[in-house]
């Protein structure tokens, strides 16, 4: 009786799902393309394009449908209705289609009466809504912030990661509040990934004028970053946003997009059509030695540590004391970088790095270009173009 006792009272504390998300989630997200014009013919033949084009094969793992994926109406019951006319063979079917590939599938939600686009919100069909969803086999719920007035945003995300717990299966729960109430300060008990900013759009710098709003662009994402990443980890990642790499920024943009994002150790959630991807947007997204960046076992969060007349240096400590540099210009024209290693001792409090080049030696691999370039005991010399990115990974000699 005792021992009953003791469960129940453990699984009323519980929250998320343990030992999920241990490296930055991986996927494909409809939104940054498709708003709500989904439907299931397209998403299997991305689902095939997600396979052939290697993304698989690179890591990439949750196929995620954002908004706009239900019927207007619940059924009278209560119960989420997957729209008929996009998913004529049923959502089951689909994400059945999704397993059978090897894949994890991702479903999108709000906390509020409805979501951002109009469609039923969870708001008091919590514990409803997450068996649904795990009745359907979901892997991964991005849960949103729209029509949520008068809600505490604790209490709302911690009512859902206890639902989820509640429905037995497990699923990575990715809360998409925007950073408006530090979720990172109070989220790491409740789910494996936060949003830190309002939305993306595919922009470098400044905002991204979308007609009746503005999103953020990437360095506009990228200049909050800094005061919140002693917050993730394994387990519990910042989120800055799903990527646009693919959907109209130029290809040097692009590169330094997904190479800030791995600096961040930020989850890697593509946004652009898998169908009408470039040869160029296609190396981007499946440079495995990048990836390996924001994969790597430490999940320490990089950092800005310089920045003068446009040009930026950021740092990621990596595993076996190995670390990443991005050199970033972020600046309209050609910058010469002329860096020399000696003279800089680098240095990281959270994840008490300190190294001094005049006491030891590192190699230089080039990640972009895949060349070694020799070792930290040069003086580098290089051009960056304009909003391109120099991205070295430096491992001890
Ligand atoms: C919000 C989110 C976006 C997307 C849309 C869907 O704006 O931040 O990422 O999910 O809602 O309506």
């Amino acid at each position: 009786m005792a021992f009953a006792c003791l469960i129940s009272w453990q699984s009323l504390l519980a929250q998320k799902f343990e030992g999920l998300a241990q490296k930055p989630p991986m996927g494909f997200n409809t939104w940054n393309t498709f708003q709500t014009n989904i439907n299931e013919q397209m998403l299997k033949n991305m689902v095939d394009t997600f396979i052939s084009s290697g993304m698989r094969d690179a890591g990439y793992q949750y196929f995620v449908l954002d908004d706009g994926w239900m019927a207007m109406q619940r059924d009278s019951s209560g119960n989420l209705v997957p729209d008929p006319a996009k998913f004529p063979g049923g959502m089951k079917k689909f994400v059945d289609y999704v397993h059978a590939k090897g894949l994890k599938f991702g479903i999108y939600n709000c906390a509020g009466t409805l979501t951002c686009g109009g469609y039923p919100g969870t708001r008091g069909y919590e514990y409803q809504d997450a068996r649904f969803y795990a009745a359907m086999g979901v892997d991964y719920l991005k849960y949103d912030w729209c029509n949520t007035d008068g809600l505490n945003a604790r209490e709302a995300y911690t009512t859902m990661s206890k639902a989820i717990k509640a429905a037995g299966r497990p699923v990575v729960f990715s809360l998409c509040e925007w950073g408006n109430h530090k979720p990172w300060e109070w989220a790491t008990g409740l789910g494996h990934l936060w949003r830190t900013t309002g939305d993306i759009g595919a922009g470098f710098d400044g905002v991204v004028n979308k007609g009746t709003w503005s999103a953020m662009s990437v360095m506009g994402i990228a200049d909050k970053q800094g005061e919140m990443r002693q917050y993730a980890g394994p387990g519990h990642w910042n989120d800055p946003d799903m990527l646009e790499v693919g959907n109209g920024m130029t290809f040097n943009e692009d590169k330094a997009h997904f190479s800030l994002w791995c600096m961040l150790a930020a989850p890697l959630m593509a946004g652009n059509d898998l169908h009408k991807m470039s040869d160029q947007t296609k190396a981007i997204l499946t440079n495995k030695d990048v990836i390996a960046i924001d994969q790597d076992a430490l999940g320490i969060e990089g950092f800005k540590y310089y920045a003068f007349d446009g040009l930026e240096i950021w740092l990621k400590p990596l595993s076996n004391n190995s670390l990443a540099v991005c050199f970033l210009n972020r600046s309209d024209r050609h910058q010469k970088l002329v860096y020399d290693w000696k003279a800089h001792q680098l240095k990281d409090t959270l994840s008490n790095m300190n190294i001094d080049f005049n006491k030891s030696t590192y190699r230089i691999f080039d990640l972009w270009s895949k060349k070694a370039a020799s070792n930290t005991d040069r003086v580098l010399k290089v051009d960056i173009k304009a909003h391109d990115v120099l991205l070295l990974r430096l491992d001890k000699q």
